[in-house]
């Protein structure tokens, strides 16, 4: 019988990333006037937006994080003064199921299982969709965005799902959760990797959502990679190859899907953005989740690149020591050689490297940063704030978990906004920090009407200016 094959539940009470901070919240809500302690900016419009995994039933079978889980999207309104907020789950068909049946069908993506017609009807024999990584907005679309994958169409007056989009065709094989728009073009340049040759593509997408370039073959891999981010110049598209290798026959024999082979060493590709061939650069061994910008050298000559650089990609590798990151400056020569130098040495752990988007492609001055301690090494509970043209950094350590900093720009003044939510009562807040003053503390708080998970990216919509 079919249902002899349904996983076991997911043992919650020891999954670090379903219970605390990550436990998943199931209360959809809109409020629309929050309270707010200190003074927001004057003139300030616009919503910040945020997804991560949040698991509509509990799981059954695996759950990885931060791979598996249903899409939550959180948005907190900003309107002259009054402050809203409102969380919706992305429905894909698989949590549309699931509502019906009222518990979870399909399990993690690292099980294998896959439910049958008796579970899940004409869904039968699919895996769940992921659109629980990043939110984006592009040409007219407001996207829930997943790793290799199509993303979700949400209505941005509401958050309600709308479709799958395959973005007029420049995500026919998938996307990156991470594509990146270029402020001066408005162009969105994505990449996607898959299973089967030619295992990488790119495409572009025109700043009114017609896509200029359909996936192109980036030449030179003979097997399949995991690449999570990409970073973006005037000239080139950055991909960090890190020898994350899809092991599909290990896989098949009941070994790891995926294998950290450092002998490979890191591969960068530089592809042209006007079409010319892929260049090839070579590197030590090392992992990125994630870019925080890149930039053509002044001179003309090479790439620079920054860059949070993991020792291996730990949770998907097995290694003596636990692995560790450094906020990283690479410099792509024109040689072909690459130069490679921390930025920071005093952060723990860091993650979610953010700039001002509207420098995306240029050269910036200042990185923010989540990480661990100073005061608890086990936590990330600190944001950091990198000064590269003075070779200083501060923080902000309000004791709480927090996550990703995402910088909105004012009428008179610049802010880093970030959700955070105190581990000893349960209770969110967004915190707004001036960006020229930011380990002061939050010059406004709100308080969320609901705990929001620890989640992973977000983004700043400023409303149009009314004509
Ligand atoms: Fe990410």
């Amino acid at each position: 019988m079919a249902t002899a094959h349904i996983p076991a539940p997911v043992d919650l009470a020891n999954a670090q990333f379903l219970s605390g901070v990550f436990a998943p919240q199931r209360t959809e809500t809109t409020v629309d006037t929050l309270p707010v302690t200190g003074e927001l900016p004057a003139g300030l419009r616009g919503s910040y937006l945020r997804n991560g995994p949040n698991p509509r039933f509990d799981p059954i079978g695996s759950f990885v994080y931060p791979i598996d889980g249903d899409g939550m999207v959180h948005e907190i309104g900003f309107d002259d003064g009054r402050v809203s907020y409102r969380n919706r789950f992305v429905r894909t068909p698989m949590v549309i199921a699931e509502e019906a049946a009222g518990h979870a069908i399909w399990s993690g993506i690292t099980d294998g299982y896959t439910p049958s017609a008796a579970e899940a009807g004409p869904l039968a024999g699919t895996t769940r969709e992921l659109p629980d990584i990043n939110i984006v907005r592009h040409g007219g679309r407001l996207m829930a965005m997943a790793e290799a994958d199509q993303p979700y169409l949400l209505d941005p007056a509401g958050l309600a799902t709308l479709a799958r989009t395959d973005c007029d065709g420049a995500m026919r094989v998938g996307s990156t959760a991470h594509p990146k728009i270029d402020p001066a073009t408005g162009e969105m340049v994505l990449f996607n990797y898959t299973l089967e040759a030619p295992f990488l593509t790119w495409s572009t997408v025109d700043a009114d959502g017609h896509a200029t370039r359909t996936p192109t073959a980036v030449d030179g891999l003979t097997e399949p990679v995991m690449i999570h981010d990409m970073a973006l110049t005037t000239s080139y598209i950055v991909l960090f190859v890190c020898p994350l290798i899809f092991d599909l026959e290990a896989a098949m024999t009941g070994g790891s899907l995926l294998s950290w082979r450092p002998d490979d060493g890191t591969r960068i590709a530089l592809i042209p953005r006007d079409g010319s061939p892929v260049r090839w650069l070579h590197t030590d061994p090392f992992w990125v989740w994630h870019f925080a910008n890149a930039f053509d050298n002044p001179d003309g000559t090479g790439v620079t690149v920054d860059y949070v650089e993991w020792t291996y990609p730990g949770g998907f590798a097995d290694q003596p020591t636990p692995a560790a990151s450094t906020l990283t400056r690479a410099v792509l020569h024109p040689d072909g050689t690459v130069s490679r130098s921390a930025v920071s040495d005093n952060a723990i752990d860091m993650e979610f490297p953010r700039v001002d988007d509207r420098l995306l492609t240029r050269d910036h001055r200042r990185i923010a940063t989540v990480a661990k301690g100073p005061h608890d090494r086990d936590a990330l509970d600190s944001l950091w704030f990198h000064d590269l043209a003075a070779g200083t950094e501060e923080f902000w350590s309000p004791g709480v978990a927090i996550g990703e900093p995402i910088f909105i720009p004012g009428v008179e003044r610049d802010h880093w906004g970030a959700i955070g939510t105190d581990p000893t009562d349960m209770r969110s807040r967004f915190y707004l920090l001036a960006a020229d003053d930011p380990s002061s503390g939050p010059v406004a708080t709100v308080d969320l009407p609901i705990r929001v998970p620890a989640g992973l990216h977000g983004a700043w919509l400023p409303k149009p200016v009314a004509s």
